[in-house]
């Protein structure tokens, strides 16, 4: 499930839980929260988790949560980093926090989340990621990812996220995009077995943009106007949606179908 926006939609999202579990029979259920709430005045890292958010998610069922550029945002940032439960980007010089999880139950999976160099913003307070492909190949060198793998690629290239699901396919069960919040409809599966989604979309209210979010900042950046001197986030005001798919994964860890669920 793409990024929450906002603890209105984290709470709508929590309702919907476990119904969605056994009506689709999910064995393990991920959410990037990146978005969760607003967190602070600054526009350009004021867009993290709370604890309350995080609680909200894990108590109705959700088995991990992956991040993003705002994984780093907000004042329980350390609280939140160290729950068991919780998978930052990977590919940072950073000791708090994992950005790998491997969930155990009658099946096993295991979380990555990357975060891309492109996904970063100018006074982000998030630590600097590390190229993609070089991280990957260390990733893979210090981890045996035999078995369902599926990584949250964070980032803003749509050819980026294509070309990085393409370069591992058969290494991982499957790719998912999120950061840019606008869902793309269709998912395939690449010859080698790995799933490839370009965006989940975000979990929130549509209407303007389609992020989420009044986009009055990103306007400003647009313009060449001074946008950290703007208030910080309001949400949009549309109707709520859900950003997410359902892969299939087969016990050698291929993915064998892909389904979007409103
Ligand atoms: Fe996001
Ligand atoms: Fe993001």
């Amino acid at each position: 499930m793409g990024d929450v926006v906002g603890e209105e939609a984290a709470g709508w999202l929590a309702d919907r839980i476990g119904q969605l579990r056994d009506e689709h029979e999910l064995d393990w259920i991920v959410v990037n929260a990146e978005n969760g709430a607003v967190t602070g005045p600054n526009p350009m890292d004021g867009f993290g988790m709370t604890v309350e958010i995080v609680d909200t998610l894990l108590e109705a069922g959700v088995d991990a949560i992956t991040g993003g550029n705002h994984s780093w945002d907000g004042p329980d940032v350390d609280k939140i980093l160290a729950y068991p439960q919780m998978v930052r980007p990977l590919n940072l010089d950073e000791e708090r926090g994992q950005g790998l999880l491997t969930l155990r139950g009658n099946t096993t999976l295991t979380v990555i989340n990357l975060l891309s160099p492109t996904a970063e913003l100018p006074g982000m307070a998030a630590p600097k990621p590390h190229p993609l492909w070089p991280s990957w190949q260390e990733i893979t060198a210090e981890h045996d990812l035999t078995g369902p793998t599926v990584i949250d690629l964070h980032g803003e290239s749509p050819w980026e996220k294509a070309s990085f699901a393409a370069a591992l396919d058969g290494q991982a069960s499957a790719v998912v995009g999120t950061h840019t919040h606008d869902p793309t409809q269709r998912g395939h599966v690449l010859p080698g077995g790995t799933g490839y989604v370009t965006e989940l979309g975000m979990t929130g209210r549509l209407g303007h943009t389609g992020g989420g979010f009044d986009p009055m900042h990103f306007v400003a950046k647009m313009r060449g106007e001074d946008y950290t001197a703007l208030p910080a986030y309001t949400l949009a005001k549309g109707p709520l949606a859900l950003g997410a798919v359902i892969l299939d994964i087969d016990p050698a860890g291929a993915t064998t179908a892909i389904t979007r669920i409103a």
